[in-house]
C-alpha cells in the first residue's frame, strides 16, 4: 500500500491507523462519528443488494481496522437486515488488543430502527457483547436472544439521531462511534452536522445501479477536506474530515 497523501511513502493499514484514537478527546455531548463505506466508480454502493463484493480484501483490513479502535459499531437496520451482522471480533486476539487499548473487548453494535431486524442472525444469535437498539416504536419486544438487547426508546415517528448520540455517551459512556451505514443513517447524521470524518474505500469497479453512500436530502451542501489517501493497486482509500466552519 502507498500513502499518496499528505507525505508519499509506502504504508500500511496497521500503520495508517497505529497512532488513530478516536476517543482521546471527543466532543463534550456525544461521541466522535467517523462513517465508513465502500463506493464503487459510478457512485454505487451495494452490488446484488450488499457491499461485500464492492472493496478488496484490503477494504476488509482498513474495516477491521478501524473497528479496533472505536468503543461501538452503528448502523441504520437496513444495513443489518441487508449484511446480517455478526459478532464484530469472532477473533479472541483481536478483543485482547481492544483491552489493552482500554476500549471494550467487544464493541456494542448500535441499531437504529423498528424492530423488524433478522433476530436469526449471528449477531443476536452467537452471544458476546451486546445490541443497542434505538427505536421509535413505542412498544414491542425484541425476542429473547443469546446476545443481550439493550432497547432505547425515542418515540414520536422518528429517532432524532443527534439525541441519539447524546444518550449513548451520557448513558453508555460511549466516545467515539464508527458508523457503519447505511445511506439513509448517513444522510441524517450529514444533516445534522454529526460526522466528524468519513472513510471511503473508492473500488475500481462499474455496476450502473443500486444506492449511493448517502440517500436523503440535505440542508446544504457539506464541504469536507482530504485527510489521508491512500493506494493499493487500482483502489485508492481516502479519509476525510468535515471542514470547520
Ligand atoms: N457500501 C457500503 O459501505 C455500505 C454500507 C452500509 C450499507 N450499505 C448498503 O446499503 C443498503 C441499505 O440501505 P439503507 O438506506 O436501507 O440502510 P440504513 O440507512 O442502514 O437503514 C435504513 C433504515 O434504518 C432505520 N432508520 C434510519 N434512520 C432512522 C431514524 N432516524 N429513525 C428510525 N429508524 C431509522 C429505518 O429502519 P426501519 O425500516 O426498521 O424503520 C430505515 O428503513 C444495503 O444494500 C447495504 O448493503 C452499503
Amino acid at each position: 500500500m502507498r500513502r499518496l497523501l499528505p507525505d508519499p511513502a509506502a504504508t500500511s493499514v496497521a500503520e495508517q491507523l497505529a497512532d488513530y484514537r478516536p476517543w482521546d478527546d471527543p466532543p463534550a455531548d456525544r461521541p466522535r462519528v467517523a462513517l465508513n463505506f465502500a463506493t464503487t466508480l459510478d457512485g454505487r454502493a451495494a452490488i446484488d443488494g450488499r457491499s461485500g463484493k464492492i472493496g478488496s480484501d484490503t477494504d476488509t483490513a482498513m474495516l477491521v481496522g478501524l473497528r479496533e479502535r472505536f468503543d461501538a459499531v452503528m448502523i441504520g437496520a437496513g444495513t443489518m437486515r441487508a449484511e446480517r451482522y455478526g459478532r464484530i471480533f469472532g477473533d479472541p486476539a483481536r478483543r485482547e488488543r481492544r483491552a489493552e487499548l482500554g476500549i471494550p473487548r467487544d464493541p456494542p453494535v448500535v441499531i437504529v430502527g423498528s424492530l423488524d431486524l433478522p433476530w436469526d442472525a449471528p449477531l443476536f444469535t452467537e452471544g458476546g457483547g451486546e445490541a443497542l437498539l434505538i427505536t421509535a416504536d413505542a412498544d414491542g419486544e425484541p425476542p429473547a436472544t443469546q446476545t443481550p438487547v439493550v432497547v432505547l426508546r425515542e418515540p414520536g415517528g422518528r429517532v432524532d439521531v443527534g439525541t441519539a448520540l447524546r444518550r449513548l455517551r451520557a448513558e453508555h459512556g460511549i466516545r467515539a462511534l464508527l458508523c457503519e451505514g447505511g445511506p439513509h443513517l448517513h444522510s441524517q447524521l450529514q444533516a445534522k452536522d454529526l460526522a466528524d470524518e468519513l472513510f471511503l474505500t473508492i473500488a475500481p469497479k462499474l455496476v450502473g445501479a443500486g444506492p449511493s453512500i448517502l440517500e436523503g436530502a440535505l440542508p446544504a451542501v457539506v464541504e469536507l477536506e482530504l485527510a489521508w489517501l491512500l493506494q493499493e493497486g487500482s483502489e485508492l482509500f481516502a479519509r476525510y474530515r468535515r471542514r470547520p466552519a
